[in-house]
């Protein structure tokens, strides 16, 4: 009772302290409240510490978290989800000396209860209205479920699939990835940060966490620093012009020095040329992860090296809470750096407005509302059908007649729920009479005096041939068969990597021998990165990736297989032929020994045993009809330093269905100060064109477009002669050229 009087005492107090404070602007709050907190107090701040589900990592006994918090020796919590629970410790928050609130922290990657296509399949969309809408409603959701802040969007650049993470990102190109990453953060934060369904974006991992060696997980990362300020930072630049509130460290070293503690890439680019004025989360256990690495001796060392690098708050290690005060104490650190990163969590906490109330995200009729809720299924659906892609439909076998007699679904994901969901849907909704399956979504599209049969053949990841028989049986009966094949979800995502990238299990035989019955076959590939899949792709009649789409999944696929909606994803990363040729990607550099062709191996840059190019480019993707993509015109054949020309091109649907196609234009510089990519994408647009309908495209390419790092990673553009290629994928052969004079 006692405890009780005393909450609402303190709480009561607080109220008061907190209308009196409105007025004043954040910086001043800020400062004022700095000045009252001891040493103890602000290292707090700069600890996070997780609730109890949703490890990633070592878990470190916290002896009494709540009564940690109540002394203020906490700034923020992930994985703690739900208005009773993060009320409840907001209270206890309140309690501390000086009552600063918590701030609730969650991976809200794909979605939260409605989810959406893993954010790779979402970027094949190539609509960036969409995918920001798409975090748009993730934010809302988790900002009514008393979430402030998300750790998305994942803009790391990934050209290895074998890296298990390049589905949480936007695949392989920086300029895709950039328009992404700003589409995302701008989808998350809304209006700002202050509105209640805004939750703070973070973009992460920073920085080159894709460029993985080998494509294993959390392995180290050497390349020049003109690599990287070309290829993997500009997505994070994208973010933090965007209007990022946080970053996260990444795990991997980068040249030898653990991002974690990397001064050069956090306290010189980040908060330095970029200016960035929000905070960096270390990610799970990073800095004392630099222990293991051999980069710090021991906690203190750790603790050391991650804060003068410019890591603001410690997620799990306990570093921080560990050594900081002793490290300032001995002078080791100066109290000014630990001041810099408790302001800028202080102000993001301002910024949220939860000095003005606590509580403003733990509404329970908000929670309820957005629990379910059938608008965003609606969209998820949505999101579903427009991040497919149609890799091949031989004889147009795609759309099926809804009137189809006799359909057999085969697969171990043809009648898998929760599995729609891929990786990282932390607080989906787990509720599987909400997931559409692709089988229900298919038969709720047929007739109803339609015959649908079901098999599963085999599971997804293991030798097991028993089901063959089945499936064999209702192929035969069927006048047209759809099999649901690929990798288990979970075998894409964090710690996923693979070496064999291939269809999982026994699948591709179950597919063989399906085919041997000589039926049509719509093959539906689940997966969370591109796989290899050369016998379908040459086989098969019907190709459809379809990623993870989420909850609306199944309906999203039947609309794009009977053809309410036509297909129009377009492959964000490269597809290659064998694990042989990873790392492969689109723009490359040429070599001073270039193969003419796939058959050209006379001393040139080649494999002796397989052909150069991929199995798909970067940007394929089929439709229902044709599109005719003629009449490049360039406004000038010369464009001026600071100056721009038009490119434009006549877009007509030659087909029979109407449609939408995403127009591409890539550059190629072809004399550089230092070699250029063969290929670069500087602009794309997604249009509808009704069928017979033309339409002319028009892109801007202006002189700062044509911009590189040179050698001493300065960013410059230089006169010279530049190719344009505009079309439907990176394979586009559509050319003009112009020259960039001073
Ligand atoms: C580790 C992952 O690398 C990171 O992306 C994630 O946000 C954290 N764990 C928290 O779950």
């Amino acid at each position: 009772m006692l405890k009780k009087i005393k909450t609402l005492l303190l709480m009561s107090l607080l109220s008061f302290t907190v209308s009196s404070v409105c007025a004043q602007d954040a910086e001043s709050f800020v400062d004022n409240l700095l000045s009252k907190m001891t040493l103890d107090e602000k290292i707090g701040q700069l600890n996070q510490y997780n609730g109890d589900w949703g490890a990633t990592g070592k878990i470190t006994p916290d002896g009494d978290k709540e009564k940690q918090i109540r002394e203020g020796k906490v700034g923020s919590m992930l994985n703690v989800t739900g208005v009773d629970k993060t009320r409840k410790l907001q209270e206890i928050a309140l309690q501390s000396r000086l009552g600063i609130p918590l701030i609730f922290g969650q991976d809200v990657i794909h979605g939260f209860r409605t989810t959406f296509p893993i954010p790779l399949g979402e970027t094949a969309s190539w609509d960036l209205a969409l995918i920001e809408k798409a975090a748009r409603i993730a934010a809302t959701e988790a900002a009514a479920y008393g979430i402030h802040w998300t750790f998305a969007p994942m803009v790391d650049i990934a050209r290895d699939p074998r890296w298990g993470r390049v589905m949480e990102g936007a695949g392989e190109d920086t300029y895709l990835g950039s328009k992404a990453a700003e589409a995302r953060v701008h989808g998350f934060q809304g209006k700002g940060l202050g509105n209640i369904d805004a939750v703070m974006a973070c973009a992460k991992h920073f920085a080159a966490y894709g460029a993985a060696v080998g494509g294993r997980d959390y392995n180290s990362v050497d390349m020049s620093n003109r690599q990287l300020y070309e290829t993997y930072l500009p997505p994070f630049k994208a973010a933090v012009d965007a209007g990022v509130a946080t970053l996260m460290n990444s795990f991997n070293d980068i040249n030898g020095v653990p991002a974690t503690g990397n001064s050069f890439i956090l306290r010189d680019i980040l908060k330095g040329e970029w200016n960035f004025k929000g905070f960096v989360v270390s990610d799970w256990g990073s800095i004392g992860e630099m222990i293991p690495h051999g980069y710090a001796k021991d906690e203190a060392d750790a603790a050391l090296k991650a804060i003068i690098a410019g890591s603001d708050m410690d997620m799990e290690s306990r570093c921080y809470k560990n050594t900081l005060q002793k490290l300032v104490e001995t002078g080791k650190v100066p109290v000014s750096i630990i001041d810099d990163a408790v302001k800028r969590i202080l102000l993001k906490k301002y910024e949220l407005g939860l000095f003005t109330d606590p509580f403003r995200y733990c509404n329970a009729e908000r929670e309820k509302a957005q629990t379910n809720n059938a608008e965003h299924l609606k969209f998820a659906r949505e999101a579903g059908k427009k991040s497919i892609v149609l890799l091949r439909n031989k004889n147009n076998l795609l759309p099926l007649n809804k009137n189809t007699k006799t359909v057999a679904m085969i697969g171990p994901f043809a009648k898998a729920t929760v599995a729609n969901h891929g990786f990282w849907s932390i607080a989906f909704d787990d509720d599987s009479t909400r997931i559409v399956s692709q089988y229900d979504g298919i038969r709720n599209h047929l007739d109803k005096n339609s015959v649908m049969l079901y098999a599963k053949g085999c599971n997804e990841n293991d030798n097991d041939r028993k089901g063959f028989a089945e499936a064999l049986r209702i192929a035969q009966k069927a006048d047209v068969v759809i099999m649901s094949l690929g990798e288990g979800p979970a075998m894409s995502g964090e710690a996923r990597s693979r070496s064999n990238i291939h269809f999982s299990g026994v699948q591709e035989d179950l597919l063989k021998e399906v085919a041997k019955t000589g039926k049509p076959i719509v093959l539906l590939i689940n997966a969370g990165r591109p796989l290899i899949f050369n016998w379908a792709a040459d086989n098969v009649q019907a190709i459809l990736y379809t990623w993870w789409l989420g909850t609306e999944a199944g309906n999203a696929i039947a609309d794009v297989v009977f053809g309410d909606y036509n297909p129009s994803g377009k492959l964000p990363m490269t597809f290659p032929r064998t694990e042989g040729q990873i790392p492969i990607y689109y723009n490359h550099y040429n070599t001073g020994r270039p193969a003419k062709d796939n058959n050209d191996k006379n001393y040139v840059s080649a494999y002796i045993d397989l052909q150069n190019d991929p199995k798909y480019p970067f940007g394929y993707g089929l439709s229902y009809t044709t599109f005719d993509i003629s009449n490049l015109q360039l406004s000038s054949s010369k464009m001026t330093a600071d100056g721009k020309i038009t490119v434009s091109v006549d877009v007509k649907n030659t087909g029979n269905y109407d449609g939408e196609e995403v127009v591409q234009l890539y550059i190629r510089d072809l004399v550089g100060s230092v070699v250029r990519p063969v290929r670069e994408l500087k602009g794309f647009t997604k249009i509808a064109l009704k069928k017979g309908e033309m339409q002319k495209v028009i892109f801007e390419l202006k002189s700062s477009d044509l911009k590189f790092y040179n050698e001493k990673v300065r960013y410059i553009d230089e006169p010279g002669d530049y190719e344009i290629y505009v079309g439907n994928s990176s394979a586009a052969t559509l050319k003009g050229a112009f020259e960039l004079v001073n």
